[in-house]
């Protein structure tokens, strides 16, 4: 009988902690339905305490879904009182409480003497601290979950006892995360299988991992812990997260789907939905898909060579493993035009997994006229463009806003652009030359807003193919040491980059709001309370 691996996805948590992948409220309720349509097993929507914006997406999601719903917490007393305040209205709620496990960690978060003096005396604080956290989780919830924060570098007896110690406190599924990325497969599946072997309550529990990609092998890892006892693994779409990101779910469902000859393990996963979920998610943050990425990549079904297309032409199994339709990506394009109306519009947004309210159906639609009379056929790819401006334009404070752009450019003229901003109730003008006409109207955005900004990223790309095209520009700013995307879409990629630097100026400012109004730092804070 095949077993079942339940797919945990934390692209809302972990997958937005990407530098510079910040979504807006809105844009994590988008992704938490796409997710249930596609029949994930929880939603990890957030860390609730750590700012007022991630408090209200976990409240919304947990409001609206029907999923498991989870929410992160460190073991201390005040984020699981917020967390299990965020998840109220869940029909089903899951507490996820994390302590770090290894020596290092430990000496270096734990320094303070007040844990302890020797290493011994911290380590018990941290196993205290975790089963307090543990029985605390329980009077809000049945469902706990503890992670044992770089358990891949942990010293494998004092994991077992930290593991062994939070199940007896009543932890129902127990995550064993490769926080670095350091782990090799054969090594991560060792551990797993010891955990298994040492740690005697371990029945009781649900092993799980979570495992980053630093070398590369956190789907390796993920896949090597299953068929050593793991039956949870936690993951992002397009595998997005922290530094080299998560371990991707669209891999780790597809090979499971796609081997099922070599082990009897299966997900509920839809995997029809994964090619929607992926360029949603891309979309949203900003993070644009490496062309060659497994499942999702634009090439990943492309056959270029002589060799391959023959093969292809005769069989399609000499070179495919998989029909590029079992993750949700078809050939015949469905474009709309000017007279597929309303209904039409509607339920192509629904295909792509876009849910309009009455009111945006009436926006996107008037927007969908303009560029059905200008490119006269209109894609999916730009119907995602629409969708995405259109949640920028409702659910983020717009502070700064472009009003005019002139810019005046040749082979024998030195580019200068005039800008005017929106900013708040103020219109500012500023002119500027520039290396480039993009150059030219970045220089007067920052005259007129009196700013100088660090661009760490420029990236130009047109949404479809073809002249008439849409192009989008993706910027990434850094402002003391935290980074800031932006989007911005037009035919005309000067005013596509004016719009992408804004709206980067926007999320900056939006964080800044958030910090404002965060009562508590949560990195400053004395971790242990229960102490
Ligand atoms: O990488 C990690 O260890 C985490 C935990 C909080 C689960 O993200
Ligand atoms: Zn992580």
């Amino acid at each position: 009988m095949a077993e079942k691996i339940i797919i945990f996805d934390t692209t809302l948590r972990d997958g937005e902690q990407s530098p510079g992948a910040s979504l807006n409220v809105y844009e994590k309720v988008e992704i938490a339905r796409q997710l249930e349509r596609m029949k994930v097993d929880v939603i990890e929507a957030g860390f609730p305490v750590s700012s007022p914006t991630q408090f209200e997406a976990v409240q919304r999601i947990a409001d609206q879904s029907t999923v498991t719903i989870a929410g992160l917490c460190r073991a201390v007393e005040k984020d699981i009182l917020v967390a299990s305040d965020a998840l109220k209205n869940a029909k089903k709620k899951r507490i996820h409480t994390f302590s770090s496990t290894s020596d290092i960690h430990i000496l270096g978060k734990f320094g303070d003497s007040r844990y302890g003096v020797s290493l011994d005396e911290k380590r018990q604080t941290v196993l205290k601290m975790s089963v307090d956290a543990v029985k605390y989780a329980k009077t809000f919830t049945q469902d706990v979950e503890y992670s044992a924060e770089d358990a891949g570098r942990t010293d494998i007896g004092y994991l077992c006892d930290v593991i062994e110690a939070v199940i007896a406190a009543g932890a129902t599924t127990v995550n064993i995360p490769d926080t670095t990325g350091y782990c090799m497969p054969l090594e991560f599946g060792a551990k797993i299988a010891e955990l298994k072997r040492r740690v005697k309550n371990i029945d009781q529990a649900v092993i799980s991992v979570h495992c980053h990609n630093d070398l590369g092998l956190a789907v390796a890892n993920s896949l090597s812990a299953i068929s050593n006892g793991a039956r949870q693994v936690e993951c992002t779409i397009n595998g997005i997260g922290e530094r080299a990101g998560n371990a991707s779910m669209e891999e780790i469902v597809m090979a499971l789907k796609v081997r099922k000859d070599l082990w009897a393990f299966y997900t509920d996963i839809i995997s029809e939905e994964i090619s929607n979920s992926s360029k949603m998610v891309s979309g949203f943050t900003g993070m644009i898909i490496q062309p060659n990425k497994a499942i999702v990549g634009d090439n990943a079904f492309a056959h270029e060579s002589g060799i391959h297309q023959d093969g292809m032409l005769k069989n399609r199994d000499t070179y495919e493993i998989m029909k590029p339709e079992d993750v949700g990506i078809t050939h015949n394009r469905i474009v709309l035009g000017r007279h597929s109306g309303r209904h039409g519009l509607v339920a192509r947004m629904k295909a792509l997994g876009y849910e309009l309210s009455p009111a945006e159906l009436d926006e996107i639609y008037e927007k969908f006229l303009v560029i059905a009379d200008r490119k006269k056929e209109v894609y999916d790819e730009d119907l995602r463009v629409l969708m995405g401006e259109e949640v920028q334009k409702q659910y983020e404070e717009q502070y700064y806003q472009l009003d005019y752009l002139q810019v005046t450019l040749g082979t024998s003229i030195i580019p200068t652009a005039t800008v005017r901003v929106k900013a708040k109730d103020k219109i500012i003008q500023e002119s500027s030359v520039g290396d480039g006409p993009v150059d030219a109207a970045y220089k007067a955005v920052e005259r007129a807003l009196k700013i100088h900004v660090n661009i760490e990223n420029y990236q130009v790309r047109s949404v479809t193919g073809g002249r008439d095209a849409v192009g989008e520009v993706i910027i990434r700013i850094r402002d003391a040491g935290k980074a800031f995307t932006g989007k911005g879409n037009s035919t005309d990629i000067v005013e596509a980059s004016v719009r992408a630097f804004l709206n980067a100026l926007n999320h900056k400012k939006q964080f800044e709001k958030d910090r404002l109004v965060q009562t508590d730092n949560i990195w400053q804070e004395n971790p242990v309370r229960f102490v």
